[in-house]
């Protein structure tokens, strides 16, 4: 969509607006479940994203078009005006943690729309939260600094959404950069920007469209496992903060403490924390195959000890296999969503082409083809 369209909606609703933002998705290369065990994880802000324009109104209400669903949603500042709508929750919940924050947000109006694919795991969700944090600290001059910025997204989603997510998306969607990946360390918050211009390679995703809706909320069982397992070995080991200082050897002693649940998901973390920093040298190196390889490796992790894969996701993990791509596995929370495959571009054609026919053979779904372009971060548009 282009912006005049969202200028022109924002008139229709409200008059004309006063600044336009945008900030994106994201994408991880590896590392994944590791930012709430304190880890490492490798992500990079992606050329799709939620954009909006917005004005003050000089009211104590907000008032918020959304675009995509065609619906505006009305409400207030106080903690007592949570809307009923799924999508403004997250808007009020940056208000309000903004407000928790000790600075004070005014009504204004807004209208966005976004053009990153919802349920991906492409963190639609961060980026909607970034969008508003990251306009409503400009619009109003709040000088909140840019971690803070993401610390708030992050907390959005655990008050007011009910998922307690690491910092992996909102910080990307914040601190992302034009061609590079952000080597984030999730404990300190110290990063390196690490250019990704991979000669000879494309990243993309295959979407298998398929988001399967879970009882029981897995991603905050996955982080209790993971707490409880911390929680053991710190017994014995106090230097234990998270499981990103735990060793498999630390992890064995604990065995019989606690559940067969909690020692695979540990054991995962454990595994993926180091397959990170080796995938990281590689990088560097220049060293693709490798990268690709403990990509395979966390998908096959991510599967059987984390158990956030599905049918649909293992079925797109073989087909890059048989079509010889370098590095593939699931990206994101699980459960559905994307492939991030690593393909030399000599096989790029018939990878596609294969896998977009088999999975359709296979389950009836035509799979959806993103390409990858690593881009900036939340910015102020006009
Ligand atoms: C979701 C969460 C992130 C992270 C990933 C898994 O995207 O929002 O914080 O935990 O899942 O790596």
């Amino acid at each position: 969509m282009d912006i005049t369209i969202l200028k022109d909606v924002f008139k229709q609703h409200y008059g004309s607006a006063d600044a336009v933002y945008a900030s994106p998705g994201r994408v991880n290369l590896i590392g994944e479940h590791t930012d709430y065990n304190g880890g490492f994880v490798l992500p990079g802000a992606i050329d799709k994203g939620i954009t909006l324009a917005i004005k003050a109104n000089g009211t104590t209400q907000i008032r918020v078009f959304s675009i995509d669903y065609n619906e505006e949603a009305v409400f207030g500042l106080t903690e007592s005006d949570k809307p009923e709508k799924g999508w403004a929750k997250y808007i009020f919940g940056v208000v309000r943690e903004i407000e928790k924050r000790g600075k004070t947000v005014k009504g204004f109006d807004a209208a966005f729309y976004g053009d990153v694919p919802l349920g991906a795991g492409l963190s639609s969700s961060a980026a909607l939260e970034s969008a508003f944090v990251f306009a409503l600290d400009d619009l109003y001059g709040l000088g909140i600094d840019k971690f803070e910025l993401a610390k708030i997204g992050q907390a959005t989603e655990h008050n007011y959404v009910g998922v307690k997510c690491g910092i992996m998306d909102q910080f990307a969607s914040i601190f992302g950069k034009k061609g590079n990946l952000i080597r984030l360390d999730c404990r300190s918050l110290e990063h390196q920007y690490v250019p990704f211009n991979p000669t000879g390679y494309k990243v993309v995703l295959i979407d298998s469209c398929v988001k399967h809706e879970l009882v029981n909320n897995p991603y905050n069982r996955r982080r209790e496992s993971c707490e409880a397992a911390a929680a053991a070995i710190r017994k014995r080991h106090p230097e234990v903060e998270f499981l990103r200082d735990a060793t498999f050897d630390m992890l064995k002693e604990v065995k019989n403490e606690i559940s067969e649940e909690d020692y695979s998901r540990a054991e995962f973390v454990i595994g993926e924390v180091q397959r990170l920093l080796d995938a990281c040298d590689a990088l560097v190196k220049g060293d693709y195959v490798t990268v690709g390889r403990k990509m395979y490796e966390t998908h096959a992790g991510l599967g059987k000890l984390y158990e956030v894969s599905c049918d649909e996701l293992d079925f797109l993990n073989d087909s890059a296999k048989k079509y010889g791509v370098t590095g593939s596995r699931i990206m994101g929370g699980g459960f559905g969503g994307c492939t991030i495959n690593l393909v030399e571009e000599s096989k790029y054609e018939a990878f596609i082409a294969g896998a977009v026919a088999d999975y359709k053979a296979k389950f009836n779904i035509e799979p959806k083809i993103y390409d990858v372009v690593i881009s900036d971060g939340a910015r102020k548009i006009e």
